[in-house]
């Protein structure tokens, strides 16, 4: 199978679908790879490295998609790249499948198979498909990182000649995957942890990273979960009593994360401009829901926002971007580990596995039309 792998092109995109490991494997296995010139520029994977994986290098999208049967992307591609894709092939891709419903008809027109990466289904068999676990985890990592660098004072508490600096207090909002690795990053910097959610699964988890759960722990918690281990929307009433506990603790955090999701909804929001303005002079909050509509209102897509009272507020939008190369790894990784669900018996051509739950869940158009339940029950 031709085997198609683009640079990518939408905002500053620095990751890549493919590692020069991952090429390599799917070379082994008899596929021809193409990728387009500089696609592994920004993840620490020049030109030479794809060829001597096995890898042949395009000059443009235009040539590397000639003839492709399956095209591997990180981010959806974009219409003048969708008109290049040849009538079959799949695209593989982070196709914010609720994000823009025009482009997925499109593709559906275009005879194309979009299989989305968001849409992998939570279960243990999928797990080494999980790129929205992959990516998110690197991202909780990432904010830390960025919001102990914005933060002007220490982490660890450490006592000297001098004086004793204080340990930091860390508030993470949300405990899915981003939200453990952030607390689990935090720790070892040497802050004192506390973190939130609504679903009760969270709080052992929190609890075993050594962090202190705080939440609201009624009824409605106890239901929060959802069968396929998300969180569900909470109730005006609920969201109340969780920003009246909030509201006293955030205001004596230094950092904040936030990494709140709903799938297919905007960000709740948990950090409002009441508390941003209780909070202390040089605190920090980094909101990683930030391209879903933020979990603290005042956040904007990759800027730092400095408030009045001197809290800056940064809305990283692409964290994993940020880690190019490992997170391209892991990406990589990912897609390899789905490619044996792409192709036929022999494992020679393109041949999704229509009846696979995994391709089932993944799979939003097909034989010209949308077929994603999410997308055609609107
Ligand atoms: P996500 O990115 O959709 O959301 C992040 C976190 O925000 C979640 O923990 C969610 O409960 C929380 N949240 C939502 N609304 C909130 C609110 N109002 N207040 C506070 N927190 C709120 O979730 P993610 O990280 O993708 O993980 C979802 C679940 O899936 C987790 O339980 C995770 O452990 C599980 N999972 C299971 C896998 C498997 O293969 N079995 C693989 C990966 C994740």
């Amino acid at each position: 199978m031709r085997i198609a792998i683009l640079k990518e092109t939408r905002d500053g995109e620095t990751r890549v679908a493919a590692s020069p490991e991952t090429i390599k494997k799917i070379s082994a296995a008899g596929h021809q790879v193409v990728i387009e010139t500089g696609a592994g520029a920004g993840a620490a994977s020049p030109d030479h490295m794809f060829v001597e994986a096995g890898a042949e290098i395009a000059a443009d999208a235009k040539s590397a998609l000639k003839g492709a049967e399956l095209v591997l992307k990180v981010r959806r591609p974009t219409e003048a790249e969708l008109k290049l894709v040849p009538k079959g092939a799949g695209v593989v891709a982070f196709w914010t499948p609720y994000g823009d419903k025009a482009l997925i008809e499109a593709a559906a027109k275009a005879g194309v198979v979009a299989l989305s990466m968001e849409f992998t289904p939570r279960i243990t068999r999928a797990q080494a498909m999980d790129a929205l676990s992959s990516q998110a985890n690197l991202a909780g990592y990432r904010a830390v990182i960025e919001g102990a660098a914005l933060y002007g004072r220490g982490f660890p508490m450490m006592m000297t000649a001098a004086g004793t600096v204080a340990a930091a207090k860390c508030f993470v909002m949300g405990a899915g995957v981003a939200g453990l690795q952030a607390i689990a990053t935090a720790r070892r910097l040497g802050a004192i942890v506390t973190a939130t959610d609504v679903r009760p699964a969270a709080k052992e988890q929190v609890a075993s990273l050594g962090a202190k759960f705080i939440a609201v722990e009624d009824e409605e918690f106890k239901a929060a979960e959802t069968a396929a281990g998300y969180a569900k929307p909470m109730s005006a009433e609920y969201q109340a009593k969780q920003a009246a506990l909030v509201a006293d603790h955030i205001a004596k955090q230094d950092v904040v994360i936030t990494t709140a999701l709903i799938p297919g909804r905007p960000a709740p929001v948990l950090v409002t401009p009441e508390m941003v303005a209780k909070m202390k002079p040089g605190s920090v909050i980094v909101d990683l829901a930030v391209e879903q509509g933020g979990n603290c209102p005042l956040s904007k897509p990759d800027q730092l926002v400095v408030t009045d009272n001197g809290v800056t507020i940064a809305g990283f939008a692409n964290l994993p971007g940020r880690l190019a190369a490992d997170a391209s790894a892991l990406y990589a990784k990912n897609l390899l580990n789905l490619l044996p669900l792409l192709t036929d018996g022999d494992g020679k051509a393109f041949g999704p596995h229509y009846d696979d739950d995994i391709i089932q869940g993944m799979l939003l158009t097909r034989d010209g039309a949308v077929v994603h339940p999410s997308l055609t029950t609107a």
